[in-house]
């Protein structure tokens, strides 16, 4: 356990010893919601890092997730279609949803097919309402991965979507991005969460990482500072490279 304050940092020598570690927080999380609520809420990440990871839950771990009782939404999500090389959904369906015994009905991509980015957020907002009591989503456990600028879901570094402090989810438009519509969570979103879980590896990552974890941070450079659950716990998993400033 950390002490109070302290950050809660794992740190392993690669991705699959990470992803290995990571999972088995996941199905232990996984356990104690069904066990306590009869239900685990978890909001994916995309990004390529969680793709082992994603693997790892379909293969070596399936028989310790209560698969029945998960419900899959997603943090952020491309505006592309579902089947689009870029879509989050798609990378997640390949590596593990279409593997795992989990009822369809349970799966809650964001809609990128609507016509407006805006009508969309607004509709994912509606879903995420729906699933959760209160204003904010309570989700077990959200899955966050880092851009080497720092972003983190489709938190931009100095976008304005960072200045959101009452949606759920909102539309982001940012050139820096590829694709740039994109569909987020929002920070006090993630705030909310019981447990949210970095996934950070490879040294083109440890530049941003570093500029994070300083002291005094800059949360407009560096979303992922901003994240501090408000009654959750936060676990920066990482590798080696990650965490080792060139
Ligand atoms: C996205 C992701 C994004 C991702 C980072 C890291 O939609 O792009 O949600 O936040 O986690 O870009 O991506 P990699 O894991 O591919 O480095």
């Amino acid at each position: 356990m950390t002490s109070p304050g302290a950050r809660d940092i794992r740190l392993h020598p690669s991705l699959e010893k990470l992803s290995r570690a990571a999972a088995e927080e996941l199905a232990n999380i996984a356990q104690a919601a069904v066990e306590a609520r009869h239900r685990f809420t978890l909001a994916l990440s995309g990004g390529q890092t969680p793709r082992l990871l994603y693997q790892l839950l379909a293969r070596d771990y399936r028989a310790l997730i209560p698969w029945h009782k998960t419900e899959i939404f997603w943090g952020d999500e491309r505006y592309v279609s579902p089947d689009h090389p870029h879509s989050n959904y798609r990378m997640a369906k390949e590596a593990m949803l279409d593997h795992i015994p989990i009822p369809r009905h349970h799966l809650h991509p964001m809609p990128t097919l609507l016509p407006l980015l805006e009508e969309a957020a607004e509709a994912y907002e509606e879903t995420l309402m729906s699933h959760f009591p209160g204003q904010w989503p309570r989700f077990d456990l959200i899955l966050l991965g880092m851009g080497p600028d720092g972003h983190i879901a489709s938190l931009f570094p100095h976008n304005i979507v960072l200045e959101e402090e009452a949606r759920v989810v909102a539309a982001v438009r940012d050139d820096r991005a590829t694709p740039p519509l994109r569909l987020t969570l929002t920070l006090p979103a993630i705030n909310h969460a019981a447990n949210v879980h970095f996934l950070i590896a490879g040294a083109n990552k440890a530049s941003a990482l570093h500029r994070a974890l300083a002291p005094n941070a800059n949360h407009k450079a560096s979303p992922a500072a901003a994240i501090k659950p408000i009654d959750g716990h936060l676990i920066w998993w990482l590798d080696q490279p990650a965490a080792t400033l060139p």
